[in-house]
């Protein structure tokens, strides 16, 4: 069933993925090693990627890894089309649109905030027919830019106040992926990690394993390459792993 809360956010920014990862080469792979570190805390298995852009992660993963999506699910056209021809199966949905077969993956992965493109109550609801998608063990797993870290409150306030202008903040995001971004293409529902992980608990998951990167505040993000250390409190970038 189409959802009106779907929506193509990256109409004619199709490159928008690959360009900021090209122009970030360190924290793109901070992210690809946080994802890794994530998604193989239990056998990866059979991979549902939701939200996958133009699988640039997705990619890495493959080529460097030998770790491959059985299929990818994304609502953006473009970036869709993208994946494809990085050889992937995507369907191009929103993650609330799709009807999941029951027992169908190892592992659910919302990778780059993918998630908080969805209303709070299509969430959940989708998030308790991932649960059922996923084999016993299974494990849904996001990686979030976090509202309480130093970039995500600049983007959260400077999105949710547009009167900030930019002059009196992009100095902070200098160093970031987020420099001169359009604040329509930041993810629109934010929460503090807690609070995703207590819907996580509630839909039934009950053993948490959490992942944190890029530590450094934003002016200074792109300085190195960092591997992920335990825990969601101080990152940047955080991995949710929920295993059922
Ligand atoms: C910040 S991008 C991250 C893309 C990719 N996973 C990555 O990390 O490079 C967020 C992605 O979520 C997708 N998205 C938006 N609404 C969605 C929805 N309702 N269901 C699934 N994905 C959605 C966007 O189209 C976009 O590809």
């Amino acid at each position: 069933m189409a959802h009106p809360s779907v929506i193509d956010h990256f109409v004619d920014k199709e490159t928008l993925l690959d360009d900021s990862a090209r122009r970030n080469p360190n924290i793109n792979e901070s992210r690809l090693r946080l994802l890794h570190k994530a998604i193989t805390v239990t056998d990866p298995g059979r991979i549902l990627s939701i939200g996958l852009g133009s699988g640039i992660s997705e990619e890495a993963l493959r080529d460097r890894y030998g770790i491959t999506i059985a299929k990818g699910v994304e609502p953006s056209a473009g970036f869709a089309e993208l994946a494809r021809q990085r050889g992937f199966d995507v369907v191009t949905a929103g993650a609330q649109e799709i009807d999941y077969e029951p027992d169908s993956y190892d592992t659910i992965v919302y990778n780059g905030s993918s998630f908080g493109f969805l209303p709070d109550d299509e969430l959940e609801d989708t998030w308790r027919r991932n649960f059922e998608a996923l084999s016993d063990h299974g494990k849904l797993v996001f990686t979030d830019v976090p509202k309480e870290s130093a970039l995500g409150a600049v983007l959260f306030l400077t999105q949710k106040y547009p009167e900030i202008k930019d002059e009196d903040f992009q100095d902070i995001l200098s160093g970031s992926v987020f420099h001169h971004a359009d604040r329509n293409q930041y993810k629109p529902y934010w929460h503090l990690t807690s609070w995703y992980v207590d819907l996580l608990g509630r839909i039934g998951f009950r053993d948490f394993h959490y992942f944190q990167t890029v530590l450094a505040n934003p002016p200074y993000q792109e300085d190195d390459a960092v591997d992920p250390i335990s825990g969601y409190t101080k990152g940047n970038y955080i991995a949710v792993v929920a295993v059922k």
